[in-house]
């Protein structure tokens, strides 16, 4: 559920009217609900209610300080998987040793700040940046909490560029070189093995591929404290998936995950992490978009709307749905099918393909639901567009918490060198 809702004909988030929004800060504009952040937050964690668990949220799906800052006074921990989101995070007031990091390519600065700040762990992903990790935590008189990432080459049956489980992704360790990275764990001074992790992939609608995932790593931390190893926490990842499609069957509901993780782990005497991103953020906001052009071609109808792939690049990417309503309800039946599109010169920037929907003309607003998670963070200055703003709505109140970009600040990035000089 979400506080996006007509009233008296009108689509609000909360009380706040998306006309008024658009009307005060332009489009395209994201605008956010914390109502609808806070529901998703608590309803996770009521399915965890029992285990001893930490939410981490994979910051990566919508990194507003305003977001983090909602979901911190939640309680929430963070997923960082950079340097800019450790700032990010510990800027907003979520405290280090509820931090982990991910990621494949974790740098020297990541790593140093990530020890500096004091994280709960470090999810590594090869023996190289074991080895490196192990120097700087030395370098620094410190030792390393490790949690290991392992592929368990299993199908998360998602879109192939969101599956990240499978032995010929570029994540994890692959299964068969676990026992020997914990045994070298256990060699190096200035680490230390406290963990378990994984991931095996976004958008999961099935719990299935999550089950099988889970009860390897459960084989697996059996052997481990078989063997001497203090394991204590297992990350479970993201991947949870949400409902993008209206009237379609919905993904498992979090009770559900949060009771199959229950069966999986029960037994184990380790407590758990998990890291929702899309499920917290994704229906938590939307993107306002005006109609510019109406528009045929021989056998095509196409609505060319001010928001383009640059705002929101799901569709172009994993050729994502997004539903998109009009701001001003629309009673009648779907009378047209069309293509929405932006105005970027790439045929792949377009948001929905043959979509019945109620006629709409130029200047008319509409909201492209779903766009929480990936839409903000995924977002460029594709064609010198600037980075567009984020609204937070809180019941009857509202705030810009990303200004829109002008486009002389866009231009100032760039430096003319002196050889250029006229
Ligand atoms: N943990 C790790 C290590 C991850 O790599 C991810 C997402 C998550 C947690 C959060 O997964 P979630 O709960 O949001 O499914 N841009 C794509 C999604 C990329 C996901 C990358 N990793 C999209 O728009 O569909």
């Amino acid at each position: 559920m979400d506080h996006f809702q007509y009233r008296n004909g009108k689509l609000f988030a909360e009380d706040v009217s998306l006309e008024q929004i658009a009307a005060e800060v332009g489009t395209p504009v994201y605008v956010y609900s914390t109502a609808t952040f806070q529901r998703h937050y608590r309803v996770f964690a009521k399915a965890f209610e029992g285990l001893d668990t930490l939410i981490c949220y994979a910051m990566k799906a919508n990194s507003n300080q305003a977001v983090l800052t909602t979901l911190a006074l939640e309680g929430a921990g963070a997923d960082v998987v950079s340097v800019g989101e450790l700032k990010r995070a510990l800027a907003a007031g979520i405290p280090a040793q509820k931090i982990v990091l991910s990621g494949v390519g974790k740098t020297r600065q990541e790593i140093v700040a990530s020890l500096k700040a004091g994280i709960k762990q470090f999810n590594i992903e090869s023996e190289a940046e074991l080895e490196l990790i192990n120097i700087i935590a030395g370098e620094m008189g410190l030792i390393a909490p490790i949690s290991v990432r392992v592929n368990p080459d299993v199908d998360a049956k998602t879109h192939e560029k969101i599956s990240t489980g499978k032995s010929e992704n570029k994540f994890g360790i692959p299964w068969h070189r676990t026992g020997d990275i914990y045994a070298r764990i256990g060699a190096l001074p200035h680490v230390t093995a406290v963990g378990v992790d994984l991931h095996i992939g976004s958008q999961l609608t099935d719990l299935e591929p999550f089950k099988i995932a889970f009860s390897k790593v459960v084989t697996l931390v059996k052997a481990l404290h078989a063997d001497g190893h203090d394991i204590r926490h297992i990350d479970l990842g993201g991947g949870l998936g949400i409902p993008y499609v209206a009237g379609a069957e919905a993904p498992p509901s979090p009770g559900s995950y949060g009771k199959m993780v229950a069966n999986v782990l029960g037994d184990l005497d380790c407590s758990i992490i998990v890291e929702p991103g899309r499920l917290i953020a994704g229906n938590a906001g939307v993107l306002v978009s005006e109609v510019i052009y109406e528009k045929t071609n021989d056998s095509k109808h196409f609505y060319i709307i001010d928001a383009a792939m640059n705002d929101l690049v799901r569709p172009a990417m994993y050729d994502a749905h997004h539903e998109i309503i009009p701001v001003e309800e629309n009673t009648a039946e779907a009378s047209v099918t069309v293509d929405f599109v932006g105005p970027i010169c790439e045929s792949s920037d377009v948001f929905a393909k043959n979509r019945k929907t109620t006629a709409l003309a130029a200047g008319d607003l509409i909201a492209l639901k779903s766009a929480g998670a990936y839409s903000a963070s995924m977002s460029s200055t594709y064609n010198s567009r600037p980075l567009i703003a984020e609204v937070m709505v809180n019941g009857d109140q509202y705030a810009v918490v990303r200004k829109r970009q002008t486009i002389e600040e866009l231009i100032a990035l760039d430096t003319v060198p002196n050889w250029l000089s006229r």
